[in-house]
């Protein structure tokens, strides 16, 4: 993309370090929001096809009550879902300049997606909500007299069915290439051989750190579902145990799993991103882990969901190291690109100094007499030259003329050899002139 190759501004080292800091703080943003879209989203989907299939009520109120985790707000989708994603898209654009790496452009092709699987997942949303209330509505009039509400709830039902396909596409899409795209960041591998979009989305580590993402999602919903399930006190008490039960075992599930995944993760990661942070980070994470599947088990065995906030908590900070454990690699894999990036803005920055006539050499008159005078001169001693408290006088309030012989020596006392030229600058000889002068007056 030479578009956005041009518009990039220079880094320096201080500001690509900033930017990794924003790409963390996005990444927790987006991550966590994302999977917990993709997790209700897909929840949703299996309980609307199962509640079909077998014509059960508490079937169809899950999947109602999934798809409405978080959607209930559209602003949210834009704040955690677009807006993370152009960000990250526009820091690596920065970070990765000039590299020739594809991982903008891919990220931009995944916000496409991610809004495309927007637009589905809400479409789906909405038709649920009506094809509901047409169901209300019909079984009020069993009779089934009007033909106008058997339309509109065939019209809702090919509405979901056609959101929920094409909402599954795009956000398996979305998703995927993006967590390949971060994974191809910490691979330096994979950029010289195959920098094309099958080599970003084709490969085992993709594939893996997929895998990790679909269990962070489920897991991390399950545990949602049950907050939001502890405020409607007005539930009734079988639809409530069902819903403790089923995401209780299935947060239990996706727990345990985790960290056999996160274990492939990190030992198939590219052994050019891999660091003592790295693994410190997973490590923390395995603990945090281990921890929560432990309260899952001991709220599912109780009948109790009283250390929920706890696993939501703990569940965020899983998130939060393990993205940083990724960053940590990504920081490693791409330190030449980094320290390329930072030389690019030290003389871009110089190139502007001299351009605007702002750079000011600071010539040191003490610096030059110590490196060039001092070996032929002192102030008051004869070396090879006269003492400068002999030969001074004559110059004082004639710097001009001092500094026109030091510039071009000329034949003085015959006791003496001629002076060889020193080739300073204008500059350097005036700074020199105004030293000894100076320090001979003192
Ligand atoms: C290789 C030895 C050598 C070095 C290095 C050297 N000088 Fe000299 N300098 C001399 C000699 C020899 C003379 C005497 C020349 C003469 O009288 O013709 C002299 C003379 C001078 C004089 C007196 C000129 C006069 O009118 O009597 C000044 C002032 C002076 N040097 C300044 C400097 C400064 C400033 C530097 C450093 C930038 C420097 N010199 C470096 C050998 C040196």
């Amino acid at each position: 993309m030479e578009l956005i190759d041009k518009i990039i501004l220079p880094q320096s080292a201080q500001h690509l370090l900033l930017l990794k800091y924003i790409l963390v703080l996005t990444f927790i943003l987006f991550i966590s929001y994302a999977s917990l879209l993709f997790g209700s989203f897909i929840l949703s989907i299996i309980f609307e096809q199962k509640s079909k299939k077998q014509n059960n009520l508490t079937y169809k109120k899950v999947s109602i009550e999934l798809i409405d985790l978080i959607t209930f707000n559209k602003g949210i989708a834009f704040s955690l879902g677009i807006i993370p994603l152009l960000s990250s898209a526009f820091c690596y654009a920065q970070l990765l300049h000039l590299s020739g790496l594809i991982v903008t452009e891919a990220i931009f092709i995944s916000t496409f997606l991610f809004f495309l699987a927007l637009i589905s997942i809400y479409t789906y949303k909405h038709a649920i909500h009506i094809k509901n209330a047409l169901d209300v509505v019909k079984d009020y009039n069993p009779d089934g007299s009007e033909s106008d509400v058997r339309n509109y709830l065939l019209k809702s039902s090919k509405i979901i069915n056609a959101s929920k396909i094409l909402g599954l596409i795009f956000i398996l899409l979305s998703t995927y290439l993006f967590i390949a795209s971060v994974e191809f960041t910490q691979n330096p591998e994979k950029w010289t051989n195959s920098n094309n979009y099958s080599g970003v989305i084709f490969s085992f580590n993709a594939f893996i750190n997929y895998i990790q993402f679909i269990l962070i999602s489920l897991g991390f919903t399950s545990l949602i579902i049950l907050t939001k399930n502890r405020q409607a006190i007005e539930q009734e008490e079988s639809y409530k145990n069902f819903i403790h039960n089923f995401s209780l075992k299935l947060g239990l599930i996706s727990t345990i799993t985790l960290p056999v995944i996160i274990t492939i993760t990190v030992i198939t990661k590219s052994k050019y991103s891999l660091s003592y942070n790295l693994f410190s980070f997973t490590l923390i994470a395995l603990i945090l882990i281990l921890f929560v599947s432990i309260l899952l088990y001991v709220m599912l065995k109780q009948g109790k969901i009283n250390y929920n906030f706890i696993s939501i908590l703990l569940f965020v900070l899983i998130i939060a190291f393990l993205i940083i454990k990724d960053q940590y690699a990504f920081n490693i894999a791409a330190k030449k690109q980094f320290v390329q990036l930072a030389a690019n803005y030290e003389s871009y920055q110089k190139k502007l100094l001299e351009e605007t006539g702002l750079l000011k050499e600071t010539i040191s008159g003490e610096e030059i007499f110590n490196s060039k005078c001092i070996a032929c001169h002192q102030f008051d001693k004869k070396v090879v030259g006269p003492p400068y408290n002999e030969v001074l006088p004559k110059y004082e309030g004639k710097m001009d003329e001092l500094i026109n012989f030091i510039l071009n020596p000329v034949k003085v006392n015959p006791d003496y050899p001629s002076m060889p030229n020193q080739g300073l600058k204008p500059k350097e000889a005036e700074a020199v002139a105004n030293y000894i002068m100076n320090t001979y007056k003192k």
